[in-house]
This record gives structure tokens, C-alpha cells and sequence, in this order.
């Protein structure tokens, strides 16, 4: 057996460990300094953003965008089913209740089934939405730019706003991946909704070791996100807390190696891309599994490469992709399947359910050569 590929490893080509040894030897180690607002002002640029709040992770920015957003006990949000476990996570997390949506061709969650739902099964009172059968608010959406597939919701934009429905743009994994056509052209994935949310777990396509951010366009809605990362401080000297926050400040040292990797973010973009394309190449003539393809309206970050297995066998393609020391795995199993989740809303879903029997997920590290992706297509093409 050859060596074992992984499915998503990270890699530090550029600065990384002299930031690290930086940010450790000025002592600079918490929730401030100036590799936190370095990092910041670097992911600003990638997005332009105006605003970030770097964080502890993808959650705690997910958590923090629905408790600024003023998500609360008993509201709903509506979110997709195929995503993974955080983003409903911090829906429970602010006591509200998620309502699970279908995903599209792209695994992204299904706007006209969520209009659908808005226009027939909701209704407006004093400018906000309810559910009709619930008699719940409905607070927020979550969309999830999957896999790094700028999610379509050009549609939904108009109906949220009208019905005060406020829209937070789980980006955690779309780092890099912008809008190249339609109304939001040029615009980077996590700016378009009231909030924006990065993650920078080693996984991602850059990472801080752990750590996440929140973008916003309002400078109100920063110093909300930020007063709430900071364990809500109204007067430091006295410790006087007039709400209640958190601890979720990113620290120096993670926005050390984040600021590294940001760094590198062109160099792995193009990577990623050639990863992709070399994907296609080889199993381009298997009728029998089609990588698949990203939306055309956007220009793609291509984290991950998704294999979608056309004879039935998914389990036994995973069995000898792992067999062969080749790391793949299924996608996400479905949130409005998980035990503690089931008793939640559920809304037509049909497509994410064929889309997990059928799908899974490549090794697409930014380590990998034509040789890796000709040894892994060939174990499958066999
Ligand atoms: C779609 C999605 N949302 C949220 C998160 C949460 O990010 P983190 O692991 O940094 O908390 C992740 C990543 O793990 C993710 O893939």
C-alpha cells in the first residue's frame, strides 16, 4: 500500500511560524494585538468587507451573527438540511428553532422552495414574518455557501427584506469564492447578507489553527458582534455588563497564523482550481461517476471536489477508496436526520436525500500532484 492521502490537510509554505513566534514573544497571546488587527484588515481586503470580528471559530461567529441579528427564544430560522452540524447548532444555541430546507444542484439550499414556503405557508404582521402553522416568527435565514459553491439566493433577497427576515451567510468554508455574473457580480461570498461567517479551522482552505470571523457592512451591527465577542464590557475598569456576551475573541497567536495563510491565499486559490480541473481530467471518460461541477456564475474556491457516483455503489467506492489509504468520506448525514433535531420543521426535501446517497467527498489538499489524483482516479476508474 502507498503512502495515505487525506482528505483536507493544511499547509505552511509562507510566514506562518515566525508570526507565531512573533505574536508569542511580545507577550501579545489573548484577545488583542496586532496580529488580530492585522488579520482583520486582511480579511477585509480578500472580501471587502468593511467590517470583521475575528472569533473563535465558525460557530461562534454563526452564534454571534443570530444573537446581533436579535434571534431569540421561540423565533424561527429557517436554514438547509444539508450542511453541517454548526450551522444549526447555533440556532439551538440562541433558543430559537430551525425550520430545514432542501438543497439545489449545487448543494446549496433551494431559494424557491424557501419562497414557496414564505409566500404560502407565512405571513406578515406589523412588518414581520410568521409561520402560519407554528405562529413563530421567523427571525433569519441561514445560507450556506457549501463546499465553497456560492449559493443562488438573488431571488430570496427581495422577499426576506420585505418580510424583515434577516439573512446570515454561513461562509465558513467559500473563502476566495466570488460572484462573476448576475446581480451579485464581483461581490465575495458572506457580504451580500446582514452577516457573513468565516471559519479558519485546520480544514479550511486557510486556517488559524482554530478561528472564524464575522463580516458585516454595518458599522451598528459590528459593534454589536464586537461588544458580544468581548463578554459585553460597558466599562472595563468596573466590570460593568449591562447584557450578557461571550468569550469568542479570536487570539493574537491564531490571528498570527492566520495572517500567514491569508498571505498565501492566491497561491492556494490557483491550486485549488488545478486540483479541480485534474479531477475532471480523469474521470472524464467513466460514465459511471461525474465530478461535480461548481456554479458558473461564480468563480470557485474549490476547497472540496465532490465525486457523485452514478451505479449505486457509493459504499463500495468509499470502502476501496479508504481500503487503498485514500481518505474519503461520505457527505454530511442530513441535520433534520440527526436524533436531537428530528421533532423540527421539514420542508419538501427530496434532492439532498438523493444527493447523500449518491455523493462523496475527495481528498483536494493543496499537497496533492497529477500523480495523487491519477493513483485515486485509478483506484476508482479500475
Ligand atoms: C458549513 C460550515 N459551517 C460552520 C462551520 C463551523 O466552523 P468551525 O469548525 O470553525 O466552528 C464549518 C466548519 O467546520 C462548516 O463547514
Amino acid at each position: 500500500m502507498s503512502k495515505r492521502i487525506p482528505l483536507s490537510e493544511p499547509f505552511f509554505f509562507g510566514k506562518e511560524k515566525d508570526y507565531v513566534r512573533d505574536a508569542i514573544e511580545s507577550t501579545w497571546i489573548s484577545g488583542s494585538g496586532k496580529y488580530l488587527e492585522k488579520f482583520e484588515s486582511s480579511i477585509g481586503e480578500i472580501t471587502d468587507s468593511p467590517y470583521v470580528v475575528a472569533c473563535m471559530n465558525g460557530t461562534s461567529a454563526l452564534h454571534l451573527a443570530l444573537t446581533a441579528a436579535g434571534v431569540k427564544s421561540g423565533d424561527e430560522v429557517l436554514a438547509p438540511t444539508l450542511t453541517f452540524i454548526s450551522s444549526i447548532n447555533s440556532i439551538l444555541y440562541s433558543k430559537a428553532s430551525p425550520v430545514f430546507f432542501d438543497s439545489d444542484e449545487f448543494f446549496n439550499i433551494d431559494q424557491n422552495k424557501v419562497i414557496n414556503f414564505l409566500e404560502n405557508n407565512c405571513e406578515q404582521k406589523n412588518g414581520e414574518t410568521f409561520n402560519k402553522r407554528t405562529g413563530k416568527r421567523v427571525a433569519a435565514i441561514i445560507v450556506v455557501h457549501v463546499w465553497g459553491n456560492a449559493c443562488n439566493f438573488e431571488k430570496l433577497i427581495k422577499i426576506c427584506k420585505e418580510g424583515n427576515i434577516l439573512i446570515i451567510e454561513d461562509a465558513a468554508e467559500s473563502l476566495g469564492t466570488r460572484y462573476t455574473s448576475g446581480d451579485f457580480k464581483g461581490k465575495h461570498t458572506g457580504t451580500i447578507g446582514d452577516f457573513g461567517c468565516i471559519s479558519f479551522n485546520g480544514n479550511k482552505i486557510i486556517t488559524a489553527g482554530v478561528g472564524g470571523a464575522v463580516l458585516t457592512a454595518s458599522e451598528n451591527s459590528f459593534k454589536k458582534v464586537d461588544y458580544l465577542s468581548k463578554q459585553a464590557k460597558d466599562d472595563s475598569f468596573n466590570y460593568v455588563h449591562n447584557e450578557m456576551g461571550f468569550n469568542y475573541r479570536l487570539s493574537n497567536i491564531n490571528a498570527a497564523l492566520g495572517l500567514a495563510q491569508a498571505e498565501n491565499l492566491k497561491a492556494i486559490l490557483v491550486k485549488k482550481n488545478e486540483i479541480h480541473n485534474l479531477y475532471k481530467k480523469y474521470f472524464k471518460d467513466n460514465e459511471k461517476f461525474k465530478v461535480m461541477d461548481t456554479p458558473d456564475y461564480a468563480q470557485n474556491n474549490n476547497w472540496l471536489n465532490i465525486l457523485k457516483v452514478l451505479n449505486g455503489n457509493k459504499d463500495a467506492t468509499l470502502k476501496k477508496l479508504n481500503d487503498s489509504g485514500i481518505e474519503a468520506r461520505p457527505i454530511w448525514k442530513l441535520c433534520h436526520e440527526q436524533e436531537y433535531l428530528k421533532h423540527f420543521e421539514v420542508i419538501e426535501i427530496t434532492n439532498a436525500i438523493e444527493q447523500v446517497n449518491s455523493c462523496i467527498c475527495l481528498p483536494s489538499s493543496i499537497g496533492l500532484n497529477e500523480e495523487d489524483i491519477k493513483f485515486i482516479s485509478g483506484v476508482i476508474n479500475e
